[in-house]
């Protein structure tokens, strides 16, 4: 057992002392084990009345918070109300703008990779694309130019980045919108997102707050007899919530996100959008945010609850939703129950990013075409014109683009992992008779848009450019890989490019469609896969979509060089990924509008795909069960209000830290990849300490909070050097990456810990023959356990093993360092 009631009482007063949330709980109240969600007790969530709802006092954003409370005093209690309502109006979520103050409102618009609802606007890469890059600097340059179409647009807020899911589950149905099950991977990929947005003057909203690992019943249901069943409620121990779920978090609101999404799901069996311990207690007082908690689109399940708990919008806020803000709130502020001061801290909280990123300042109107858009989905227009004074610029449908397709397509070449490449297949070799198979490999034939849980990506044609849902985007155009094909195959004299795109055609028996085909002497045969993932269902398999997996053993039962490409939006099982004639097989997850061409340039060889899995791709289906996706009929059925559980029983041990720990063989592992070149890393670690006055102490030194938490954690203690080398013929990058095995933690108890855990990666781009010693920079939290009973970050005594690679298991040069002796 980890921690007896009884052991609170010996809490290290000092250390409690140190941390605002604690302190407030001991000025509060007598403490009670409820308070931090520990592994035998996190079967509840502490209340608002034991974690009272903490003030923003704008630290990080000092001149900001002045003008927003400047502004605050100037509102009436009715304007004040409204601005944390949402309203019908032309984007996504809307705040109505109060003409007399010369605020426009906010405009709040979908996603995480680019405008759902944007005409002339980018499809980017999705997230899961994106952590396969590895590489930051496509991060940071995606959310810098989603950044650029939003305010082109006249959005103030983007949905996004996704860092819950994490990706428990690799069924998840929305984890393509984030990126990896690894929390390190996602932390770095996360936070340069954010950045990337926010320096181009947006609000970024880093959602789901918090353990939405599951879109099943993310929703309260009701059952035949009227009974409402209540969302799934994930539940977390205290260490593994700051370990895995925690952490991108915890950066973000370092890296100054001006907003979070609370979640739908049931936390620890409150609601994510009420759930006190989470949003006062983690969110507001031990990570420092500043900024305000918006609700997911009906995730509001209380007015004063949720208030006094910590969310400071409410969305959409509609009459098509139940209203629990609006006149609700100006009654419970009126009779006490939402004081005032909290009312005004909540507006304080949305406005200081608002006047922290200059939106006061020339932003650009809402273009008129939002309001059209906008009509499928959520509010049309005579719901809100002459209501509300909305400004619209003069031209609807600007083009916001740029030059974005460029940097799309690069990136998503970059990214796409190249899984298995035997006797060099790729990049090919000019051939002339390509045979193209598969269902993906043409185009859309539904339309453009992934609007909501169908769409183009979900028919039975058409390449799979994104997932679905509020995380899809609207396609100004899209390059098929066919079409991509045929282009650069050319129509020259012997050139040769045949397909057929109907999986079932290609499974029948003795199929016709096949035998008229040319290429049972062709040079190549290409064969296009997907899998489908959206928001509000988890996936059913992770099987290739539409027989996938029998057209490859079809195909590659005659064609000695069968190159398989997968467009899928995440784990896929790959039975014949040993098969002698399937040559190369290509991840190239969801690549957004320039499918075509990324992947074309990587199979001819323009570029030098560069992608590491973001997970792990196991032998078999079953073998993640120990992470199941909470679901049954008789679940389905139940008449029990919370019969909805979800335990987080694996604790720290999903993805490749479960695999590992048990010593299963995978088909491919977290970190791996191909590249067209070969490359090595010197034996050797160089460790150095950077701590000036040589003694670290097992806890941070208590420090007020700044947003992030204790500043200290973030101060660098270690660095680590690594050499690695291109000794192939091409130049190529290469993901170097760190893994740390901590000395246990004392305060253990029957918690598992993961052994080589990622804590550093780089990409480094080489020529032939070039190298580069890369620095690892490692923080104190990097280095640290979080300790449940002294709610701390601790870093533990004895050696620290570290081991740098090119993969999770295949790992090249190691070394030890003590932290503390
Ligand atoms: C629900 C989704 O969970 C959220 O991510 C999205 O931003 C809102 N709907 C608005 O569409």
């Amino acid at each position: 057992m980890l921690l007896a009631p009884n052991l609170l009482d010996q809490v290290n007063s000092e250390m409690v002392l140190s941390k605002p949330s604690a302190l407030v709980a001991l000025v509060s109240l007598s403490i009670t084990n409820s308070l931090a969600w520990n592994h035998d007790d996190y079967l509840h969530s502490p209340t608002a009345d034991e974690i009272p709802h903490p003030s923003a006092d704008g630290r990080g954003w000092e001149e900001a918070f002045g003008l927003a409370s400047d502004f605050v005093s100037e509102l009436t209690l009715g304007e004040k109300v409204l601005m944390v309502s949402g309203v019908h109006g032309p984007c996504v979520g809307n705040i109505a703008p109060i003409p007399r103050l010369n605020f426009t409102g906010l405009c709040i618009q979908n996603g995480p990779l680019g405008l759902e609802q944007g005409s002339y606007s980018s499809v980017f890469p999705a997230g899961v694309s994106i952590a396969a890059s590895w590489d930051k600097d496509v991060a940071y340059e995606r959310g810098s130019q989603m950044a650029a179409e939003f305010k082109a647009k006249g959005a103030h807020v983007l949905l996004g980045p996704v860092a819950g899911p994490l990706g428990r589950s690799p069924l998840g149905g929305r984890n393509f919108e984030g990126f990896s099950p690894d929390p390190y991977l996602t932390g770095e990929l996360f936070t340069q997102t954010i950045e990337g947005i926010q320096d181009g003057g947006v609000q970024a909203c880093a959602k789901h707050f918090i353990g939405n690992e599951q879109e099943t019943q993310r929703q309260p249901s009701e059952n035949e007899d009227g009974t409402k069943i209540d969302s799934v409620s994930s539940n977390i121990d205290d260490r593994t919530m700051h370990e895995l779920y925690l952490w991108p978090f915890q950066q973000a609101v370092r890296a100054g996100v001006g907003s979070v999404m609370c979640s739908y799901n049931r936390l620890n069996q409150t609601y994510g959008c009420q759930n006190s311990k989470a949003l006062n207690g983690i969110l507001k007082i031990d990570f420092g945010f500043q900024g305000y908690v918006m609700s997911d689109w009906g995730a509001t399940h209380s007015g004063v609850t949720a208030v006094n708990s910590g969310e400071d919008m409410d969305m959409p806020g509609t009459p098509d939703y139940p209203l629990f803000f609006h006149q609700n709130l100006t009654n419970a502020v009126n009779n006490g129950s939402v004081s005032s001061d909290r009312l005004d801290d909540m507006l304080r909280r949305v406005m200081a990013p608002y006047f922290h990123l200059k939106q006061d300042q020339d932003f650009p109107p809402i273009d008129p075409s939002m309001k059209e858009l906008n009509s499928v989905l959520f509010s049309t227009p005579d719901e809100y014109e002459g209501q509300f004074n909305y400004t619209f610029g003069a031209e609807p449908n600007i083009d916001v683009r740029g030059n974005h397709g460029a940097s799309i397509r690069r990136s998503a070449a970059e990214a796409t992992v190249l899984l298995k490449n035997k006797h060099g297949a790729l990049p090919l070799k000019d051939p002339k008779r390509v045979a193209v198979f598969g269902n993906d490999a043409g185009d859309f034939t539904n339309g453009m848009s992934v609007w909501w849980f169908n769409g183009v990506g979900n028919y039975e044609y058409g390449v799979m450019a994104t997932g679905g849902g509020s995380g899809s985007g609207l396609f100004s155009y899209a390059v098929s890989p066919l079409d991509a094909i045929k282009l650069r195959v050319g129509y020259t004299k012997d050139a040769l490019v045949q397909y057929v795109l109907n999986n079932t055609a290609i499974l029948e028996e003795d199929s016709p469609y096949l035998k008229a085909l040319v290429p049972w002497s062709s040079d190549v045969c290409l064969v296009f896969l997907k899998s489908w993932a959206t928001e509000s269902e988890d996936r059913t398999t992770l099987a290739s979509d539409w027989n996938g997996d029998e057209v490859v053993e079809k195909i590659a039962s005659t064609c000695a060089n069968t190159v398989v490409v997968l467009h899928s939006a995440g784990v896929n099982t790959m039975p014949w990924a040993d098969h002698p004639n399937v040559t190369a097989i290509l991840a190239a997850h969801l690549p957004g509008q320039e499918a075509g061409n990324s992947i074309v340039d990587v199979l001819w060889g323009d570029v030098n795909p560069s992608g590491r899995l973001p997970y792990t791709i196991a032998k078999n289906e079953w073998d993640y069960d120990f992470a199941p996706i909470t679901n049954s009929t008789e679940l389905l059925k139940t008449n029990d209000p919370t019969a909805w559980q979800s335990d987080f029983k694996e604790g720290a041990l999903i993805d490749y830290r479960h695999f590992n720990h048990y010593n299963k063989s995978v088909q491919y592992e977290f970190g791996y990849g191909l590249s067209y070149t070969t490359f090595n890393m010197s034996r050797k670690l160089t460790i150095t300490p950077l701590s000036t006055n040589g003694t670290i102490s097992p806890f941070p030194p208590s420090a007020p909070i700044a947003p992030g938490g204790n500043p200290s954690l973030w101060d660098t203690l270690y660095e680590i050097q690594a050499t690695v080398q291109n000794t192939g013929e091409v130049a190529g990058a290469a993901v170097p990456q760190l893994y740390l095995t901590l000395p246990p933690h004392e305060n253990q108890g029957e918690y598992v810990e993961a052994t080589n855990i990622l804590r550093g990666f780089e990409k480094v781009r080489l020529d032939p023959g070039g190298s580069k010693t890369v620095t690892f920079a490692l923080n104190r939290r990097d280095l640290s356990h979080w300790d449940v009973i002294n709610q701390e970050w601790t870093i533990p005594q004895g050696e620290v093993k570290a081991s740098v690679g090119f993969s999770s298991r295949d790992l090249r040069a190691r070394g030890t360092f003590t932290v503390i002796p």
